[in-house]
C-alpha cells in the first residue's frame, strides 16, 4: 500500500483510501510511542529540513520529533538565524539546501502556495506544515485522527468548527478532510468570520453557538488569529466569548456528550474558557500526542516510497 502522490500539499483532493492510509500506520507509530524505547530505524539515512518562514511551537517540534523517532536525519531552518537576514531569496535558500542532498522538506510559510511552488524548485518530498490562509494538512490529519480516537469513527459523525474560519488554514484541512472521510462537516461563528460561498464546500453554517453545540458530536474550536487582524472583525474579544466562547455551562445546558478540539495555541477566556480548555470534553494534548504518530506516518509513507 502507498499513497497516491509523493509530496502533501494539503488534503483538498486527497482520495479517502490515502487518509485511511495514513491514519492507519499513525495507529502503529501511536503504539511505538508508548514504548520504553520510542524509536524505529524506519528513515535511517534519509536527510529532512524543517524550513520554517512562521512561528511553530507544536507543529515544528511534532515534526521535529517524529523524524528522530523514525531515526532520519533533521535539520532545522530558521529565518531569525538564517542568511535570509541578509536578503536572500527563498529560491536561493532553497536551492542551496537542496545542494546538500536533502530527501524531504517540511515547509511552514505566511503565503499560500509556498509548498506547492517547492515541488517545482525541488527534488525533495515537500510536506506542507501551514502555507497563509490556505491548508495544515497534517493538523487535519491529527485532528481527525483524535476524533476516531475518542468516538471510534469518522463516517456519519457531526463536527462542527467554530470561530474564525476566515483566517483557518486548519478549517479548511479540516472540512476536505472530514468530508472524504464521510463525516457532516459544519462551521460557526460571527458572520465577518464565515467566509462568503463556504456553503459550495458543502459544509452547513450555524450562526448561533448554542444549536451547534446541540447538533453536533464535536467541536472543532480555532483560535482567534489576532496576529491576522481577526480581531477587526469582532467587536471586541470579550464580545466573541459572550456570544461563541465554549464554556462548561454552555455545554452542561444541553446534558450530552461532546468532544471538543483546538489546534492550539489557546486564547483561553476567549474562545474557549480554562474550565473547558482543562476539562472532561477536550481531547487537545491528546491532539498533541497523536500529532506526532500522524507525522510519523505521513514521513514514513512519503519516505519510502519508490
Ligand atoms: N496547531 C499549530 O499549528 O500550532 P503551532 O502554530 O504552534 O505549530
Amino acid at each position: 500500500m502507498s499513497l497516491s502522490s509523493r509530496h502533501l500539499l494539503g488534503l483538498n483532493g486527497v482520495p479517502k483510501e490515502d487518509i485511511q492510509l495514513i491514519l492507519d500506520t499513525a495507529t502503529t507509530f501511536r503504539e511505538v510511542l508508548e514504548r520504553p524505547i520510542k524509536k524505529v530505524p524506519t528513515l535511517q539515512g534519509k536527510t529532512i529540513v524543517n524550513l520554517f518562514y512562521e512561528d511553530s511551537t507544536r507543529t515544528r517540534i511534532s515534526f521535529e520529533l517524529a523524524q528522530k523517532r523514525l531515526s532520519a536525519d533533521t535539520i532545522n531552518f530558521s529565518t531569525s538565524t538564517s542568511s535570509v537576514k541578509k536578503g536572500e531569496t527563498f529560491k536561493d535558500t532553497v536551492r542551496n539546501i537542496e545542494a546538500m542532498k536533502v530527501d524531504m522538506i517540511v515547509v511552514r510559510h505566511k503565503s499560500a502556495g509556498v509548498p506547492q511552488y517547492l515541488t517545482r524548485i525541488s527534488k525533495a518530498n515537500i510536506i506542507n506544515a501551514g502555507d497563509g490562509l490556505h491548508e495544515h494538512p497534517t493538523q487535519g490529519l491529527l485532528d481527525m485522527y483524535s476524533i476516531k480516537e475518542r468516538l471510534g469513527k469518522l463516517e456519519g459523525l457531526k463536527v462542527c468548527i467554530v470561530g474564525d474560519i476566515a483566517h483557518s488554514r486548519v478549517a479548511l484541512s479540516n472540512i476536505f478532510g472530514l468530508k472524504s472521510m464521510g463525516a457532516i462537516v459544519s462551521v460557526c461563528g460571527p458572520a465577518t468570520m464565515i467566509p462568503l460561498g463556504i456553503e459550495s464546500l458543502g459544509v452547513k453554517i450555524f450562526t448561533n453557538i448554542d444549536e451547534a453545540i446541540a447538533k453536533n458530536d464535536v467541536l472543532n474550536v480555532l483560535r482567534i488569529q489576532l496576529e491576522r487582524n481577526a480581531g477587526t472583525r469582532i467587536p471586541s474579544l470579550r464580545e466573541y466569548h459572550k456570544y461563541f466562547g465554549i464554556t462548561s455551562d454552555r455545554i452542561e445546558k444541553f446534558n450530552k456528550e461532546i468532544v471538543i478540539l483546538h489546534p492550539g495555541p489557546i486564547n483561553r477566556g476567549v474562545e474557549l474558557s480554562s474550565e473547558v480548555a482543562d476539562g472532561p470534553y477536550q481531547v487537545i494534548l491528546d491532539q498533541v500526542t497523536n500529532g506526532v504518530a500522524v507525522r510519523m506516518a505521513v514521513l514514513y509513507l512519503l519516505g519510502t516510497m519508490h
